[in-house]
């Protein structure tokens, strides 16, 4: 199967590759904990073989629903924040075409719901005044603030601009089953709705109808996607050794030395938001009880420009794994040109990626010369398949890192302390005293 690859040869000079396999023996225990549920959080497993339960028939009225929301608008407005938002935007923004930020079906999907910025949502608004719009609303809980003012929002404005009936027919809820807000209102007001699991917490949700959804309505291929996850899915928990291991326990021996964050880079433009994807994974599931490793992104070369003085020679705590897509979906080369006012001659006739890859190389030698252990992660290209290969990669790591740290990486509590201070700050029903003890605090 082509496969993407791992290698983390390079980090060692930094921590021996003895103790590197010192530690594949805990890794495994924690991978056989995740298998058979004795793991802390193990009521929110149900990621682990996602791929290979999900059927044909729920893929087929994912894209069928997806088709229906196309037919009736030209734009579809994603709701959501967190798990619930950033797998879905990392594909599409993997996918689609640069600078029109279409899908193949030549549909545009935008984002709300992930941020309360009132000129946001002003200009939103504005930009969908004379749109076709329809909304995929999508919150676990159905209780999270973010989503639920965007909803309010755009509803009233779709129902004022269309009319309720037709509203109803472009709106599309992914919850809960049974609780929250959000499954209150689908319901009453007859909007098709999918389930999301119970046992899959918003960080695993990418291959639920959460991240399917927005993904078949910009009109990418979700079945591709899934059977990369399965082909991951099946390398790594039915064959003795995986990529998975090695990455869980290179970074956590890193860790044990004292490299305190890690840094996702990326050379490529186009997966920014697989970074921010895997920020939020490894960042809500590791980072408790004063423990984790800190996850940072940086897009090369531009953050070369701005982040790279200082990974090479700021404090020595880094550590760093590069995405690498091997191929580019297109060829473009550097024009030859007499005068060569430019001296950029030496580069006449090379392709464009040639020199990013020149680049790519260069920067790992010189971070591993500057004290930055450096692993690779490479793709064969950017597609829905390996994307796919990559989702499960990276969970089920994160599942296995978070397991060998001894916390749950499956909760989020640590996220409930602003909520807490904005509803009190907010007046909400049932935050009376925690009210009064804020705004004490404030005079
Ligand atoms: O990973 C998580 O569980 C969180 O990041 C949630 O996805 C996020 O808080 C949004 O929650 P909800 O889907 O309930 O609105």
């Amino acid at each position: 199967m082509n496969s993407i690859k791992f290698d983390y040869s390079h980090i060692c000079n930094f921590v021996k590759k003895e103790e590197i396999s010192a530690l594949f023996p805990e890794a495994k225990n924690a991978l056989e904990s995740l298998k058979n549920g004795s793991c802390k959080g193990n009521d929110f497993l149900g990621w682990l073989d996602l791929p290979t339960r999900i059927g044909i028939a729920e893929l087929n009225d994912i894209e069928n629903t997806a088709r229906e929301l196309r037919a009736r608008t030209n734009v579809v407005v994603v709701i959501g924040i967190g798990g619930s938002y950033l797998g879905a935007r990392a594909v599409i923004e993997a996918l689609a075409d640069s600078f029109h930020n279409f899908g193949d079906a030549g549909m545009k999907v935008i984002f709300a719901g992930h941020n309360i910025g009132e000129d946001y949502y002003h200009e939103l608004m504005n930009y969908l005044s004379d749109k076709e719009f329809g909304i995929c609303v999508i919150s676990k809980s159905g209780t999270t603030t973010e989503p639920a003012i965007a909803f309010r929002l755009l509803k009233e404005m779709l129902e004022a601009k269309v009319g309720k009936a037709e509203a109803g027919k472009r709106i599309v809820a992914i919850t809960d089953a049974s609780k929250g807000a959000l499954r209150t209102l689908a319901d009453q007001e007859g909007y098709k709705s999918f389930v999301i699991p119970d046992n899959v917490g918003g960080r695993f949700s990418v291959l639920t109808p959460v991240g399917l959804l927005p993904i078949a309505i910009a009109g990418f291929d979700i079945k591709a996607l899934v059977k990369g996850a399965v082909e991951m899915q099946k390398e790594c928990l039915e064959k003795q050794g995986s990529i998975a291991l090695e990455y869980a326990a290179a970074r956590t021996a890193l860790h044990r030395k004292g490299y305190a964050v890690e840094l996702l880079a990326n050379f490529n433009p186009k997966l920014h938001y697989i970074t921010e994807w895997w920020k939020q994974l490894y960042g809500e599931s590791e980072g408790k009880e004063h423990k984790g490793i800190f996850p940072a992104g940086v897009d090369f070369t531009t953050d070369l420009h701005s982040m790279g003085q200082y990974i090479q020679q700021g404090p020595r705590m880094m550590m760093e794994t590069v995405i690498s897509v091997e191929n580019s979906q297109y060829k473009v080369e550097i024009p030859a040109d007499e005068a060569n006012l430019d001296k950029l001659n030496f580069l006449a006739g090379k392709r464009v990626d040639a020199v990013n890859k020149m680049a790519e190389l260069g920067t790992r030698i010189a971070h591993v010369d500057g004290g930055v252990p450096n692993m690779l992660v490479s793709m064969p290209a950017l597609n829905a398949e390996y994307i796919g290969q990559l989702f499960y990669f990276f969970e089920l790591a994160c599942g296995i890192s978070g397991s060998m740290s001894g916390v749950n990486p499956f909760d989020q509590p640590g996220v409930e302390a602003y909520k807490n201070n904005m509803f009190a700050l907010l007046d909400k029903p049932g935050y009376e005293a925690a009210s009064k003890e804020i705004k004490a605090r404030l005079k």
